[in-house]
C-alpha cells in the first residue's frame, strides 16, 4: 500500500528554511501534546524532502532541522535513559523494504537468521523500570537520551503491572496508547467533566500520561516490544518472556508478532497486518520488521537515531486534516434527521473523502465543531469516514456556528428532540415513498415492479398512505396511473398477492424497525416464530435474542408500539400472519422445518460469505445466502472473527479471505458450499 503523498520539492535555501520551520513546529506539537497541524503522511513527506535537500546541499543544513533526530529534536526531559531510546528508520513500499533487508544482509555478510514482523503501535514510547519485580519509575522517551518522569500515571496503564511475576531487575520498553474503547470512554468522561474531548487516541494518550490531579481516571494500555536486562533472547522469545512476566504485548491481538524465515513471508505478513488494521481495537501506523536473532541484532548495531536491525514499513495514514465546509441534514427512512459533514476533499488511504458522519446534534455540540474549522477526519477500511475533532488552536475567528434545523428539513413538520438522534414527528410517514420502496425491496417483500417511481405515483395519487394499503389496491386504480398497461398491472397485482405470504423475517424486516436489518430480523423471527409473539414481547424478552442489548430492545419495543396501527392493518390483510418457522426465499424453493435446520449440515457452524457467488448460488442476494445458511442449521455472520467456522469466498473476495486464512478458518468456493447445502437449495 504505497503512501499517497509525494514529497514536496525544495528548490531554494528559502524554501528549505521555511520547510525546516514547518517541520519543527509540527514535530513540537506531535511529540508534546500529540496534536499536529500536519497529517502523518504530510509530515513524513516533508522530512523526506528535507533529507533530499540536505543530501544535495550538506553545507546549508540548519542546526534545528529535525531530520536525523529522535522525536525531530522536539522534546527534552530530565531523567536520563540507561540506554538511549531510539527511533526507527522508515520504508514506504515493498521494494524499499526489500532493499533495506538486502542492505542489512550485505552489512552482516550473511543472511538474517529470521525476521519478526509486528504492528507499529501508534502511541507514545515509554520506559518502565522494575527493581526486584516492582515498578519503580515510568519515563517518556523525550529526546531519546532523557525523558520525563510520568510514574504518577503508571497505575492507570493496563499491561504494565505494579509487580511482575518474578522478582527481577528489568527495564521494559513499549508503547502506551488508548484503545478505541478507552478513547471513546475517555471522551465521555471528559465531556461529562466539562473538558474538551481528545482529538484522537494518540493525542489522548499523550495528554493523559502527562496530566496530574485530574478529578477522573482514564485507563490506558501498554504493549511491550523490548527490554533491557533480559539479554541473549531472540526477539520473538523476548516477547513471550514479557508475557510470562505479566506484561501486555501485541501477542494477544490479531496483528500478533510473527516470526518469518523468508522475506516473502515478511511481505505477506506486512500485507496481512495492513488488511487487519481497520478492525484492530487500537491504532497502528505501520508494521515493524526486526531481525529476530539477538546475535544478528548485536552484529548490526545501531546508529545515533535508529537501530540497523529494525525498520518501520509505514502505512498510509487513516487520519487526515481537512476543512469542514458545511453540515447537511438528511432525513432517513425512519424519520431520523442525521447531520453529515461536507468536507474539503481529502485523500485518505487512497480514497477521496468528501462527506463524513457526524452522528447526531449532541455529538456536534460535544465535539465543539464550527463551519470553517480545520478538522481531523478518520477513515478506517470500509468504515464510514468520521469527523473526530476540530483543531481549535488554528481558528482564525472567521468560523461560523453550525445551524441546527428548527423544523424537519424534508417535510417542515416539528422535530422530536427527546432522544440524542432527532426525528421528524411524522416518523416513517415523513419518508413514505422511501419506506414503501424499502419494504418492497428484493430482500424484504420482494414485490417486483413496485420500485421508486411507482411508489411515488401511488403516494402522490393518495392511493397509498401506508404499507398495508398495497393490499387494497384494485386493478382499476393501477390502470388509472400513467404508463400502466394491462400486463404490467396484472403482473404487479400478482406480485403483491404473492408477497402476502412472505416469511415472518422478511415481513418484519420490511417494517424498517430501527436497528433491525436483515440479519437481526431473521434472528427475531426464528426466536419468536410469529408476529403476535414479537408484538407481545417486552424489552427483557427481546434482549434474549442474540445481538440485542437492553438499549436496542427498548427501541424495538417503542417502535413496535408506534407501528401497532400498521401491524393491525397488515394482519387484517393476512400479511405476515401465517409463518411460524424460517422458510425458503421467494426465489428458491423448499422450506424444511425448524427441526431439519437443527440437524442440517451446518448445525453449529458460523458461516461468513464474501465476494461474488457463482454456480448454483449465482442468483442469490446476500440476504438469500444468509437465509440459506440458517435453513441448513448454521448461523450467518458478516465479519470474520475467531468464532467463524467457515468462509464461503466467491470471486473478488478481498480482506475477509486474507483474514480467514490468517485465523486458520476453512475457506470454500461457492460450488463446494452449494454441494454441502444442496438439499436446502431449490
Ligand atoms: S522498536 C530500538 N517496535 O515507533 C527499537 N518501536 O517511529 C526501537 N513503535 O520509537 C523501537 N511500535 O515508539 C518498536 N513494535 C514496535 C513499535 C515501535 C511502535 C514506536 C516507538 C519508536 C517509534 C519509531
Amino acid at each position: 500500500m504505497p503512501i499517497m503523498t509525494d514529497a514536496p520539492f525544495l528548490s531554494s535555501p528559502a524554501d528549505y528554511a521555511a520547510a525546516v520551520a514547518t517541520a519543527v513546529q509540527a514535530a513540537t506539537a506531535y511529540y508534546t501534546d500529540g496534536g499536529t497541524p500536519l497529517g502523518d503522511d504530510e509530515y513524513d513527506a516533508l522530512l523526506r524532502a528535507l533529507a533530499t535537500y540536505e543530501e544535495a546541499h550538506p553545507d546549508e543544513v540548519l542546526p534545528d532541522s529535525p531530520s536525523g533526530k529522535v522525536a525531530g529534536g522536539a522534546v527534552q526531559g530530565d531523567v536520563p535513559h540507561s540506554v538511549p531510546m531510539l527511533s526507527l528508520d522508515n520504508v514506504f513500499s515493498a521494494e524499499e523494504l526489500e532493499s533495506w533487508a538486502a542492505g542489512l544482509e550485505r552489512r552482516l555478510g550473511h543472511p538474517v537468521a529470521a525476521w519478526c514482523v509486528e504492528p507499529k503501535l501508534d502511541g507514545l514510547a515509554v520506559a518502565a523500570r522494575y527493581r526486584a519485580g516492582r515498578l519503580q519509575q515510568l519515563i517518556t522517551r523525550g529526546d531519546g537520551l532523557a525523558g520525563e518522569d510520568i510514574t504518577h500515571a503508571a497505575d492507570a496503564v493496563l499491561g504494565l503491572p505494579a509487580v511482575l511475576t518474578e522478582p527481577i531487575d528489568v527495564e521494559l520498553r513499549g508503547e502506551v496508547l488508548l484503545t478505541s474503547a478507552q478513547f471513546e470512554h475517555a471522551n465521555q468522561v471528559r465531556t461529562a467533566h466539562g473538558a474538551t474531548p481528545f482529538a484522537n487516541p494518540r493525542n489522548g494518550a499523550a495528554g493523559t500520561l502527562r496530566a496530574k490531579d485530574r478529578p477522573y481516571r482514564i485507563e490506558l494500555t501498554f504493549f511491550g516490544y523490548g527490554a533491557h536486562g533480559l539479554p541473549g533472547l531472540d526477539h520473538a522469545a523476548l516477547l513471550l518472556r514479557l508475557a510470562d512476566l505479566g506484561v501486555g504485548t501485541a501477542a494477544t491481538t490479531a496483528a500478533h508478532p510473527l516470526r518469518c524465515t523468508t522475506l516473502v513471508e515478511v511481505q505477506q505478513r506486512v500485507e496481512e497486518i495492513a488488511v487487519l488494521r481497520s478492525e484492530l481495537p487500537f491504532g497502528i501506523d505501520g508494521v515493524v520488521i526486526k531481525a529476530d536473532s539477538s546475535a544478528d541484532q548485536q552484529e548490526a548495531g545501531s546508529g545515533s537515531r535508529a537501530p540497523r536491525w529494525a525498520v518501520a514499513r509505514k502505512l498510509a495514514a487513516e487520519h487526515k486534516v481537512t476543512r469542514l465546509l458545511d453540515v447537511e441534514w438528511n432525513v432517513g427512512r425512519t424519520g431520523i434527521i442525521a447531520p453529515r459533514a461536507v468536507l474539503e476533499p481529502v485523500v485518505i488511504d487512497g480514497v477521496t473523502v468528501t462527506y463524513a458522519t457526524l452522528h447526531n446534534p449532541a455529538d456536534i455540540t460535544r465535539r465543539d465543531l464550527m463551519i470553517g474549522d480545520r478538522v481531523f477526519v478518520r477513515r478506517a477500511g470500509d468504515v464510514i469516514p468520521r469527523v473526530e475533532a476540530p483543531l481549535v488552536d488554528e481558528r482564525t475567528g472567521a468560523e461560523q456556528p453550525i445551524a441546527f434545523p428548527e423544523v424537519c428539513p424534508r417535510c417542515g413538520d416539528a422535530i422530536d428532540r427527546e432522544e440524542q438522534r432527532w426525528r421528524c414527528v411524522r416518523g416513517r410517514n415523513c419518508q413514505l415513498v422511501a419506506s414503501i420502496s424499502y419494504a418492497v425491496g428484493r430482500d424484504q417483500l420482494d414485490i417486483e415492479g413496485l420500485g421508486g417511481t411507482r411508489a411515488v405515483q401511488l403516494v402522490e395519487a393518495g392511493l397509498v398512505t401506508d404499507l398495508a394499503d398495497l393490499w387494497t389496491l384494485t386493478r382499476e386504480q393501477f390502470l388509472g396511473l400513467e404508463r400502466m398497461g394491462e400486463t404490467s398491472t396484472d403482473n404487479l397485482l400478482a406480485a403483491i398477492e404473492a408477497a402476502r405470504t412472505r416469511p415472518l423475517n422478511r415481513v418484519f424486516c420490511a417494517l424498517g424497525v430501527r436497528g433491525t436489518g436483515r440479519t437481526m430480523s431473521r434472528r427475531i423471527a426464528t426466536h419468536f416464530g410469529s408476529m403476535a409473539a414479537i408484538r407481545a414481547a417486552d424489552a427483557d424478552t427481546l434482549a434474549q435474542v442474540d445481538g440485542i442489548g437492553t438499549e436496542k430492545a427498548r427501541v424495538i419495543v417503542a417502535e413496535l408500539a408506534e407501528l401497532a396501527p400498521l401491524l393491525d392493518r397488515l394482519a387484517a390483510r393476512g400479511v405476515g400472519t401465517a409463518v411460524t418457522a424460517p422458510q425458503a426465499p421467494a426465489s428458491s424453493a423448499v422450506a424444511p422445518d425448524q427441526e431439519d435446520a437443527a440437524a442440517g449440515p451446518l448445525a453449529g457452524a458460523a458461516v461468513v460469505v464474501t465476494g461474488t457467488m457463482t454456480g448454483p448460488l449465482a442468483e442469490l442476494t446476500r440476504n438469500e445466502m444468509n437465509e440459506l445458511i440458517e435453513r441448513a442449521g448454521g448461523k450467518a455472520s458478516s465479519s470474520v472473527s475467531k468464532r467463524a467456522t467457515l468462509l464461503v469466498a466467491g470471486e473478488k473476495a478481498g480482506s475477509k479471505r486474507a483474514k480467514a486464512e490468517e485465523l486458520g478458518i476453512p475457506v470454500s468456493t461457492p460450488e463446494e458450499f452449494a454441494a454441502l447445502v444442496a438439499d436446502y437449495l431449490a
